[in-house]
């Protein structure tokens, strides 16, 4: 239509039937590539998910797909954003019709309280002026039971919802919502992103507990707070726990 044709496209989508990772191929050539720019493929024979985990990546009925984005303030100001990510990520199902969502701290999308989605954040930089970040979102779309068998904990995919997007329909629309979100988030910090994340959360006001290697922690999760830590009332009064190395269980 009209709009569409007056729009400049300076976005580029590298497609590939077949990657190892497309967080690793926008990370391998992130000195060339410009903010927006976008890696899909069919299929992963190395999909990779937080702490050397592997995202199982089966070929042809699910999204893979990694967006390349230069944080003008540097490495410290990425804190919080696989949080920015999961909204963008469920606004974007949200506007499809989709609901039963939920988001798992700090990375994860729920359907019905089984994973669907995961989000993978990763960067590369040298000074504190530069950032590289490759933010990679895997979704299942349709899982058959044996691709399903090989994840080790509960899954669901976009085929038990009520309307099923195509996947080039979910593609633009997740490039165009991250854009719009990155650029709030560099403006606004993660204070723009509380209240939907908070809606979202499936762990607000419940009792959680939070592993740090050997560590178990109990308490009742009381949502985050704006730099993205977990916020969690525990018997010593309310604590917060930054990213990394930390997992959220129910209790
Ligand atoms: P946490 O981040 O709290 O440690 P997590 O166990 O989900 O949670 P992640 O690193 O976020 O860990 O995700 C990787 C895990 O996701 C894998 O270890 C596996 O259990 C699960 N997983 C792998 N592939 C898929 C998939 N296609 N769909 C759903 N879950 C998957
Ligand atoms: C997680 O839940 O641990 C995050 C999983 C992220 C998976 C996506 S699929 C596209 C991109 N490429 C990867 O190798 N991982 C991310």
């Amino acid at each position: 239509d009209e709009a569409l044709l007056k729009e400049t496209v300076t976005q580029r989508c590298f497609y590939y039937d077949e990657i190892p990772s497309t967080n690793a191929f926008l990370l391998k050539h992130c000195e060339e590539l410009s903010s927006g720019d976008i890696c899909v493929a069919e299929y992963q024979s190395a999909g990779r998910g937080r702490r050397g985990r592997t995202w199982i990546s089966p070929y042809g009925c699910h999204l893979y797909c990694s967006m390349y984005w230069n944080l003008s303030q540097g490495m410290a100001q990425a804190t919080g954003l696989s949080l920015v990510v999961a909204c963008s990520l469920v606004k974007v199902l949200n506007n499809f019709g989709i609901d039963g969502l939920g988001v798992k701290w700090p990375n994860d999308i729920y359907l019905d309280n089984k994973k669907l989605a995961g989000v993978l954040v990763e960067m590369n930089g040298q000074a504190d002026t530069e950032c590289h970040l490759v933010i990679g979102i895997g979704i299942n779309m349709s899982m058959s039971r044996a691709q399903g068998d090989k994840i080790d904990q509960p899954w669901s995919d976009l085929s038990q919802s009520r309307v099923v997007p195509s996947k080039t329909e979910l593609t633009i629309s997740l490039q165009r919502q991250l854009h719009e979100d990155l650029t709030l988030f560099e403006k606004e910090g993660l204070s723009a992103f509380l209240t939907r994340w908070k809606e979202a959360d499936i762990f607000d006001g419940k009792h959680v507990k939070l592993l740090m290697g050997e560590q178990r922690i109990d308490g009742v999760c009381q949502g985050i707070d704006k730099t993205g830590s977990i916020l969690l009332k525990t018997d010593k009064g309310v604590e917060s726990f930054v990213g990394g190395e930390i997992s959220l269980r129910s209790a």
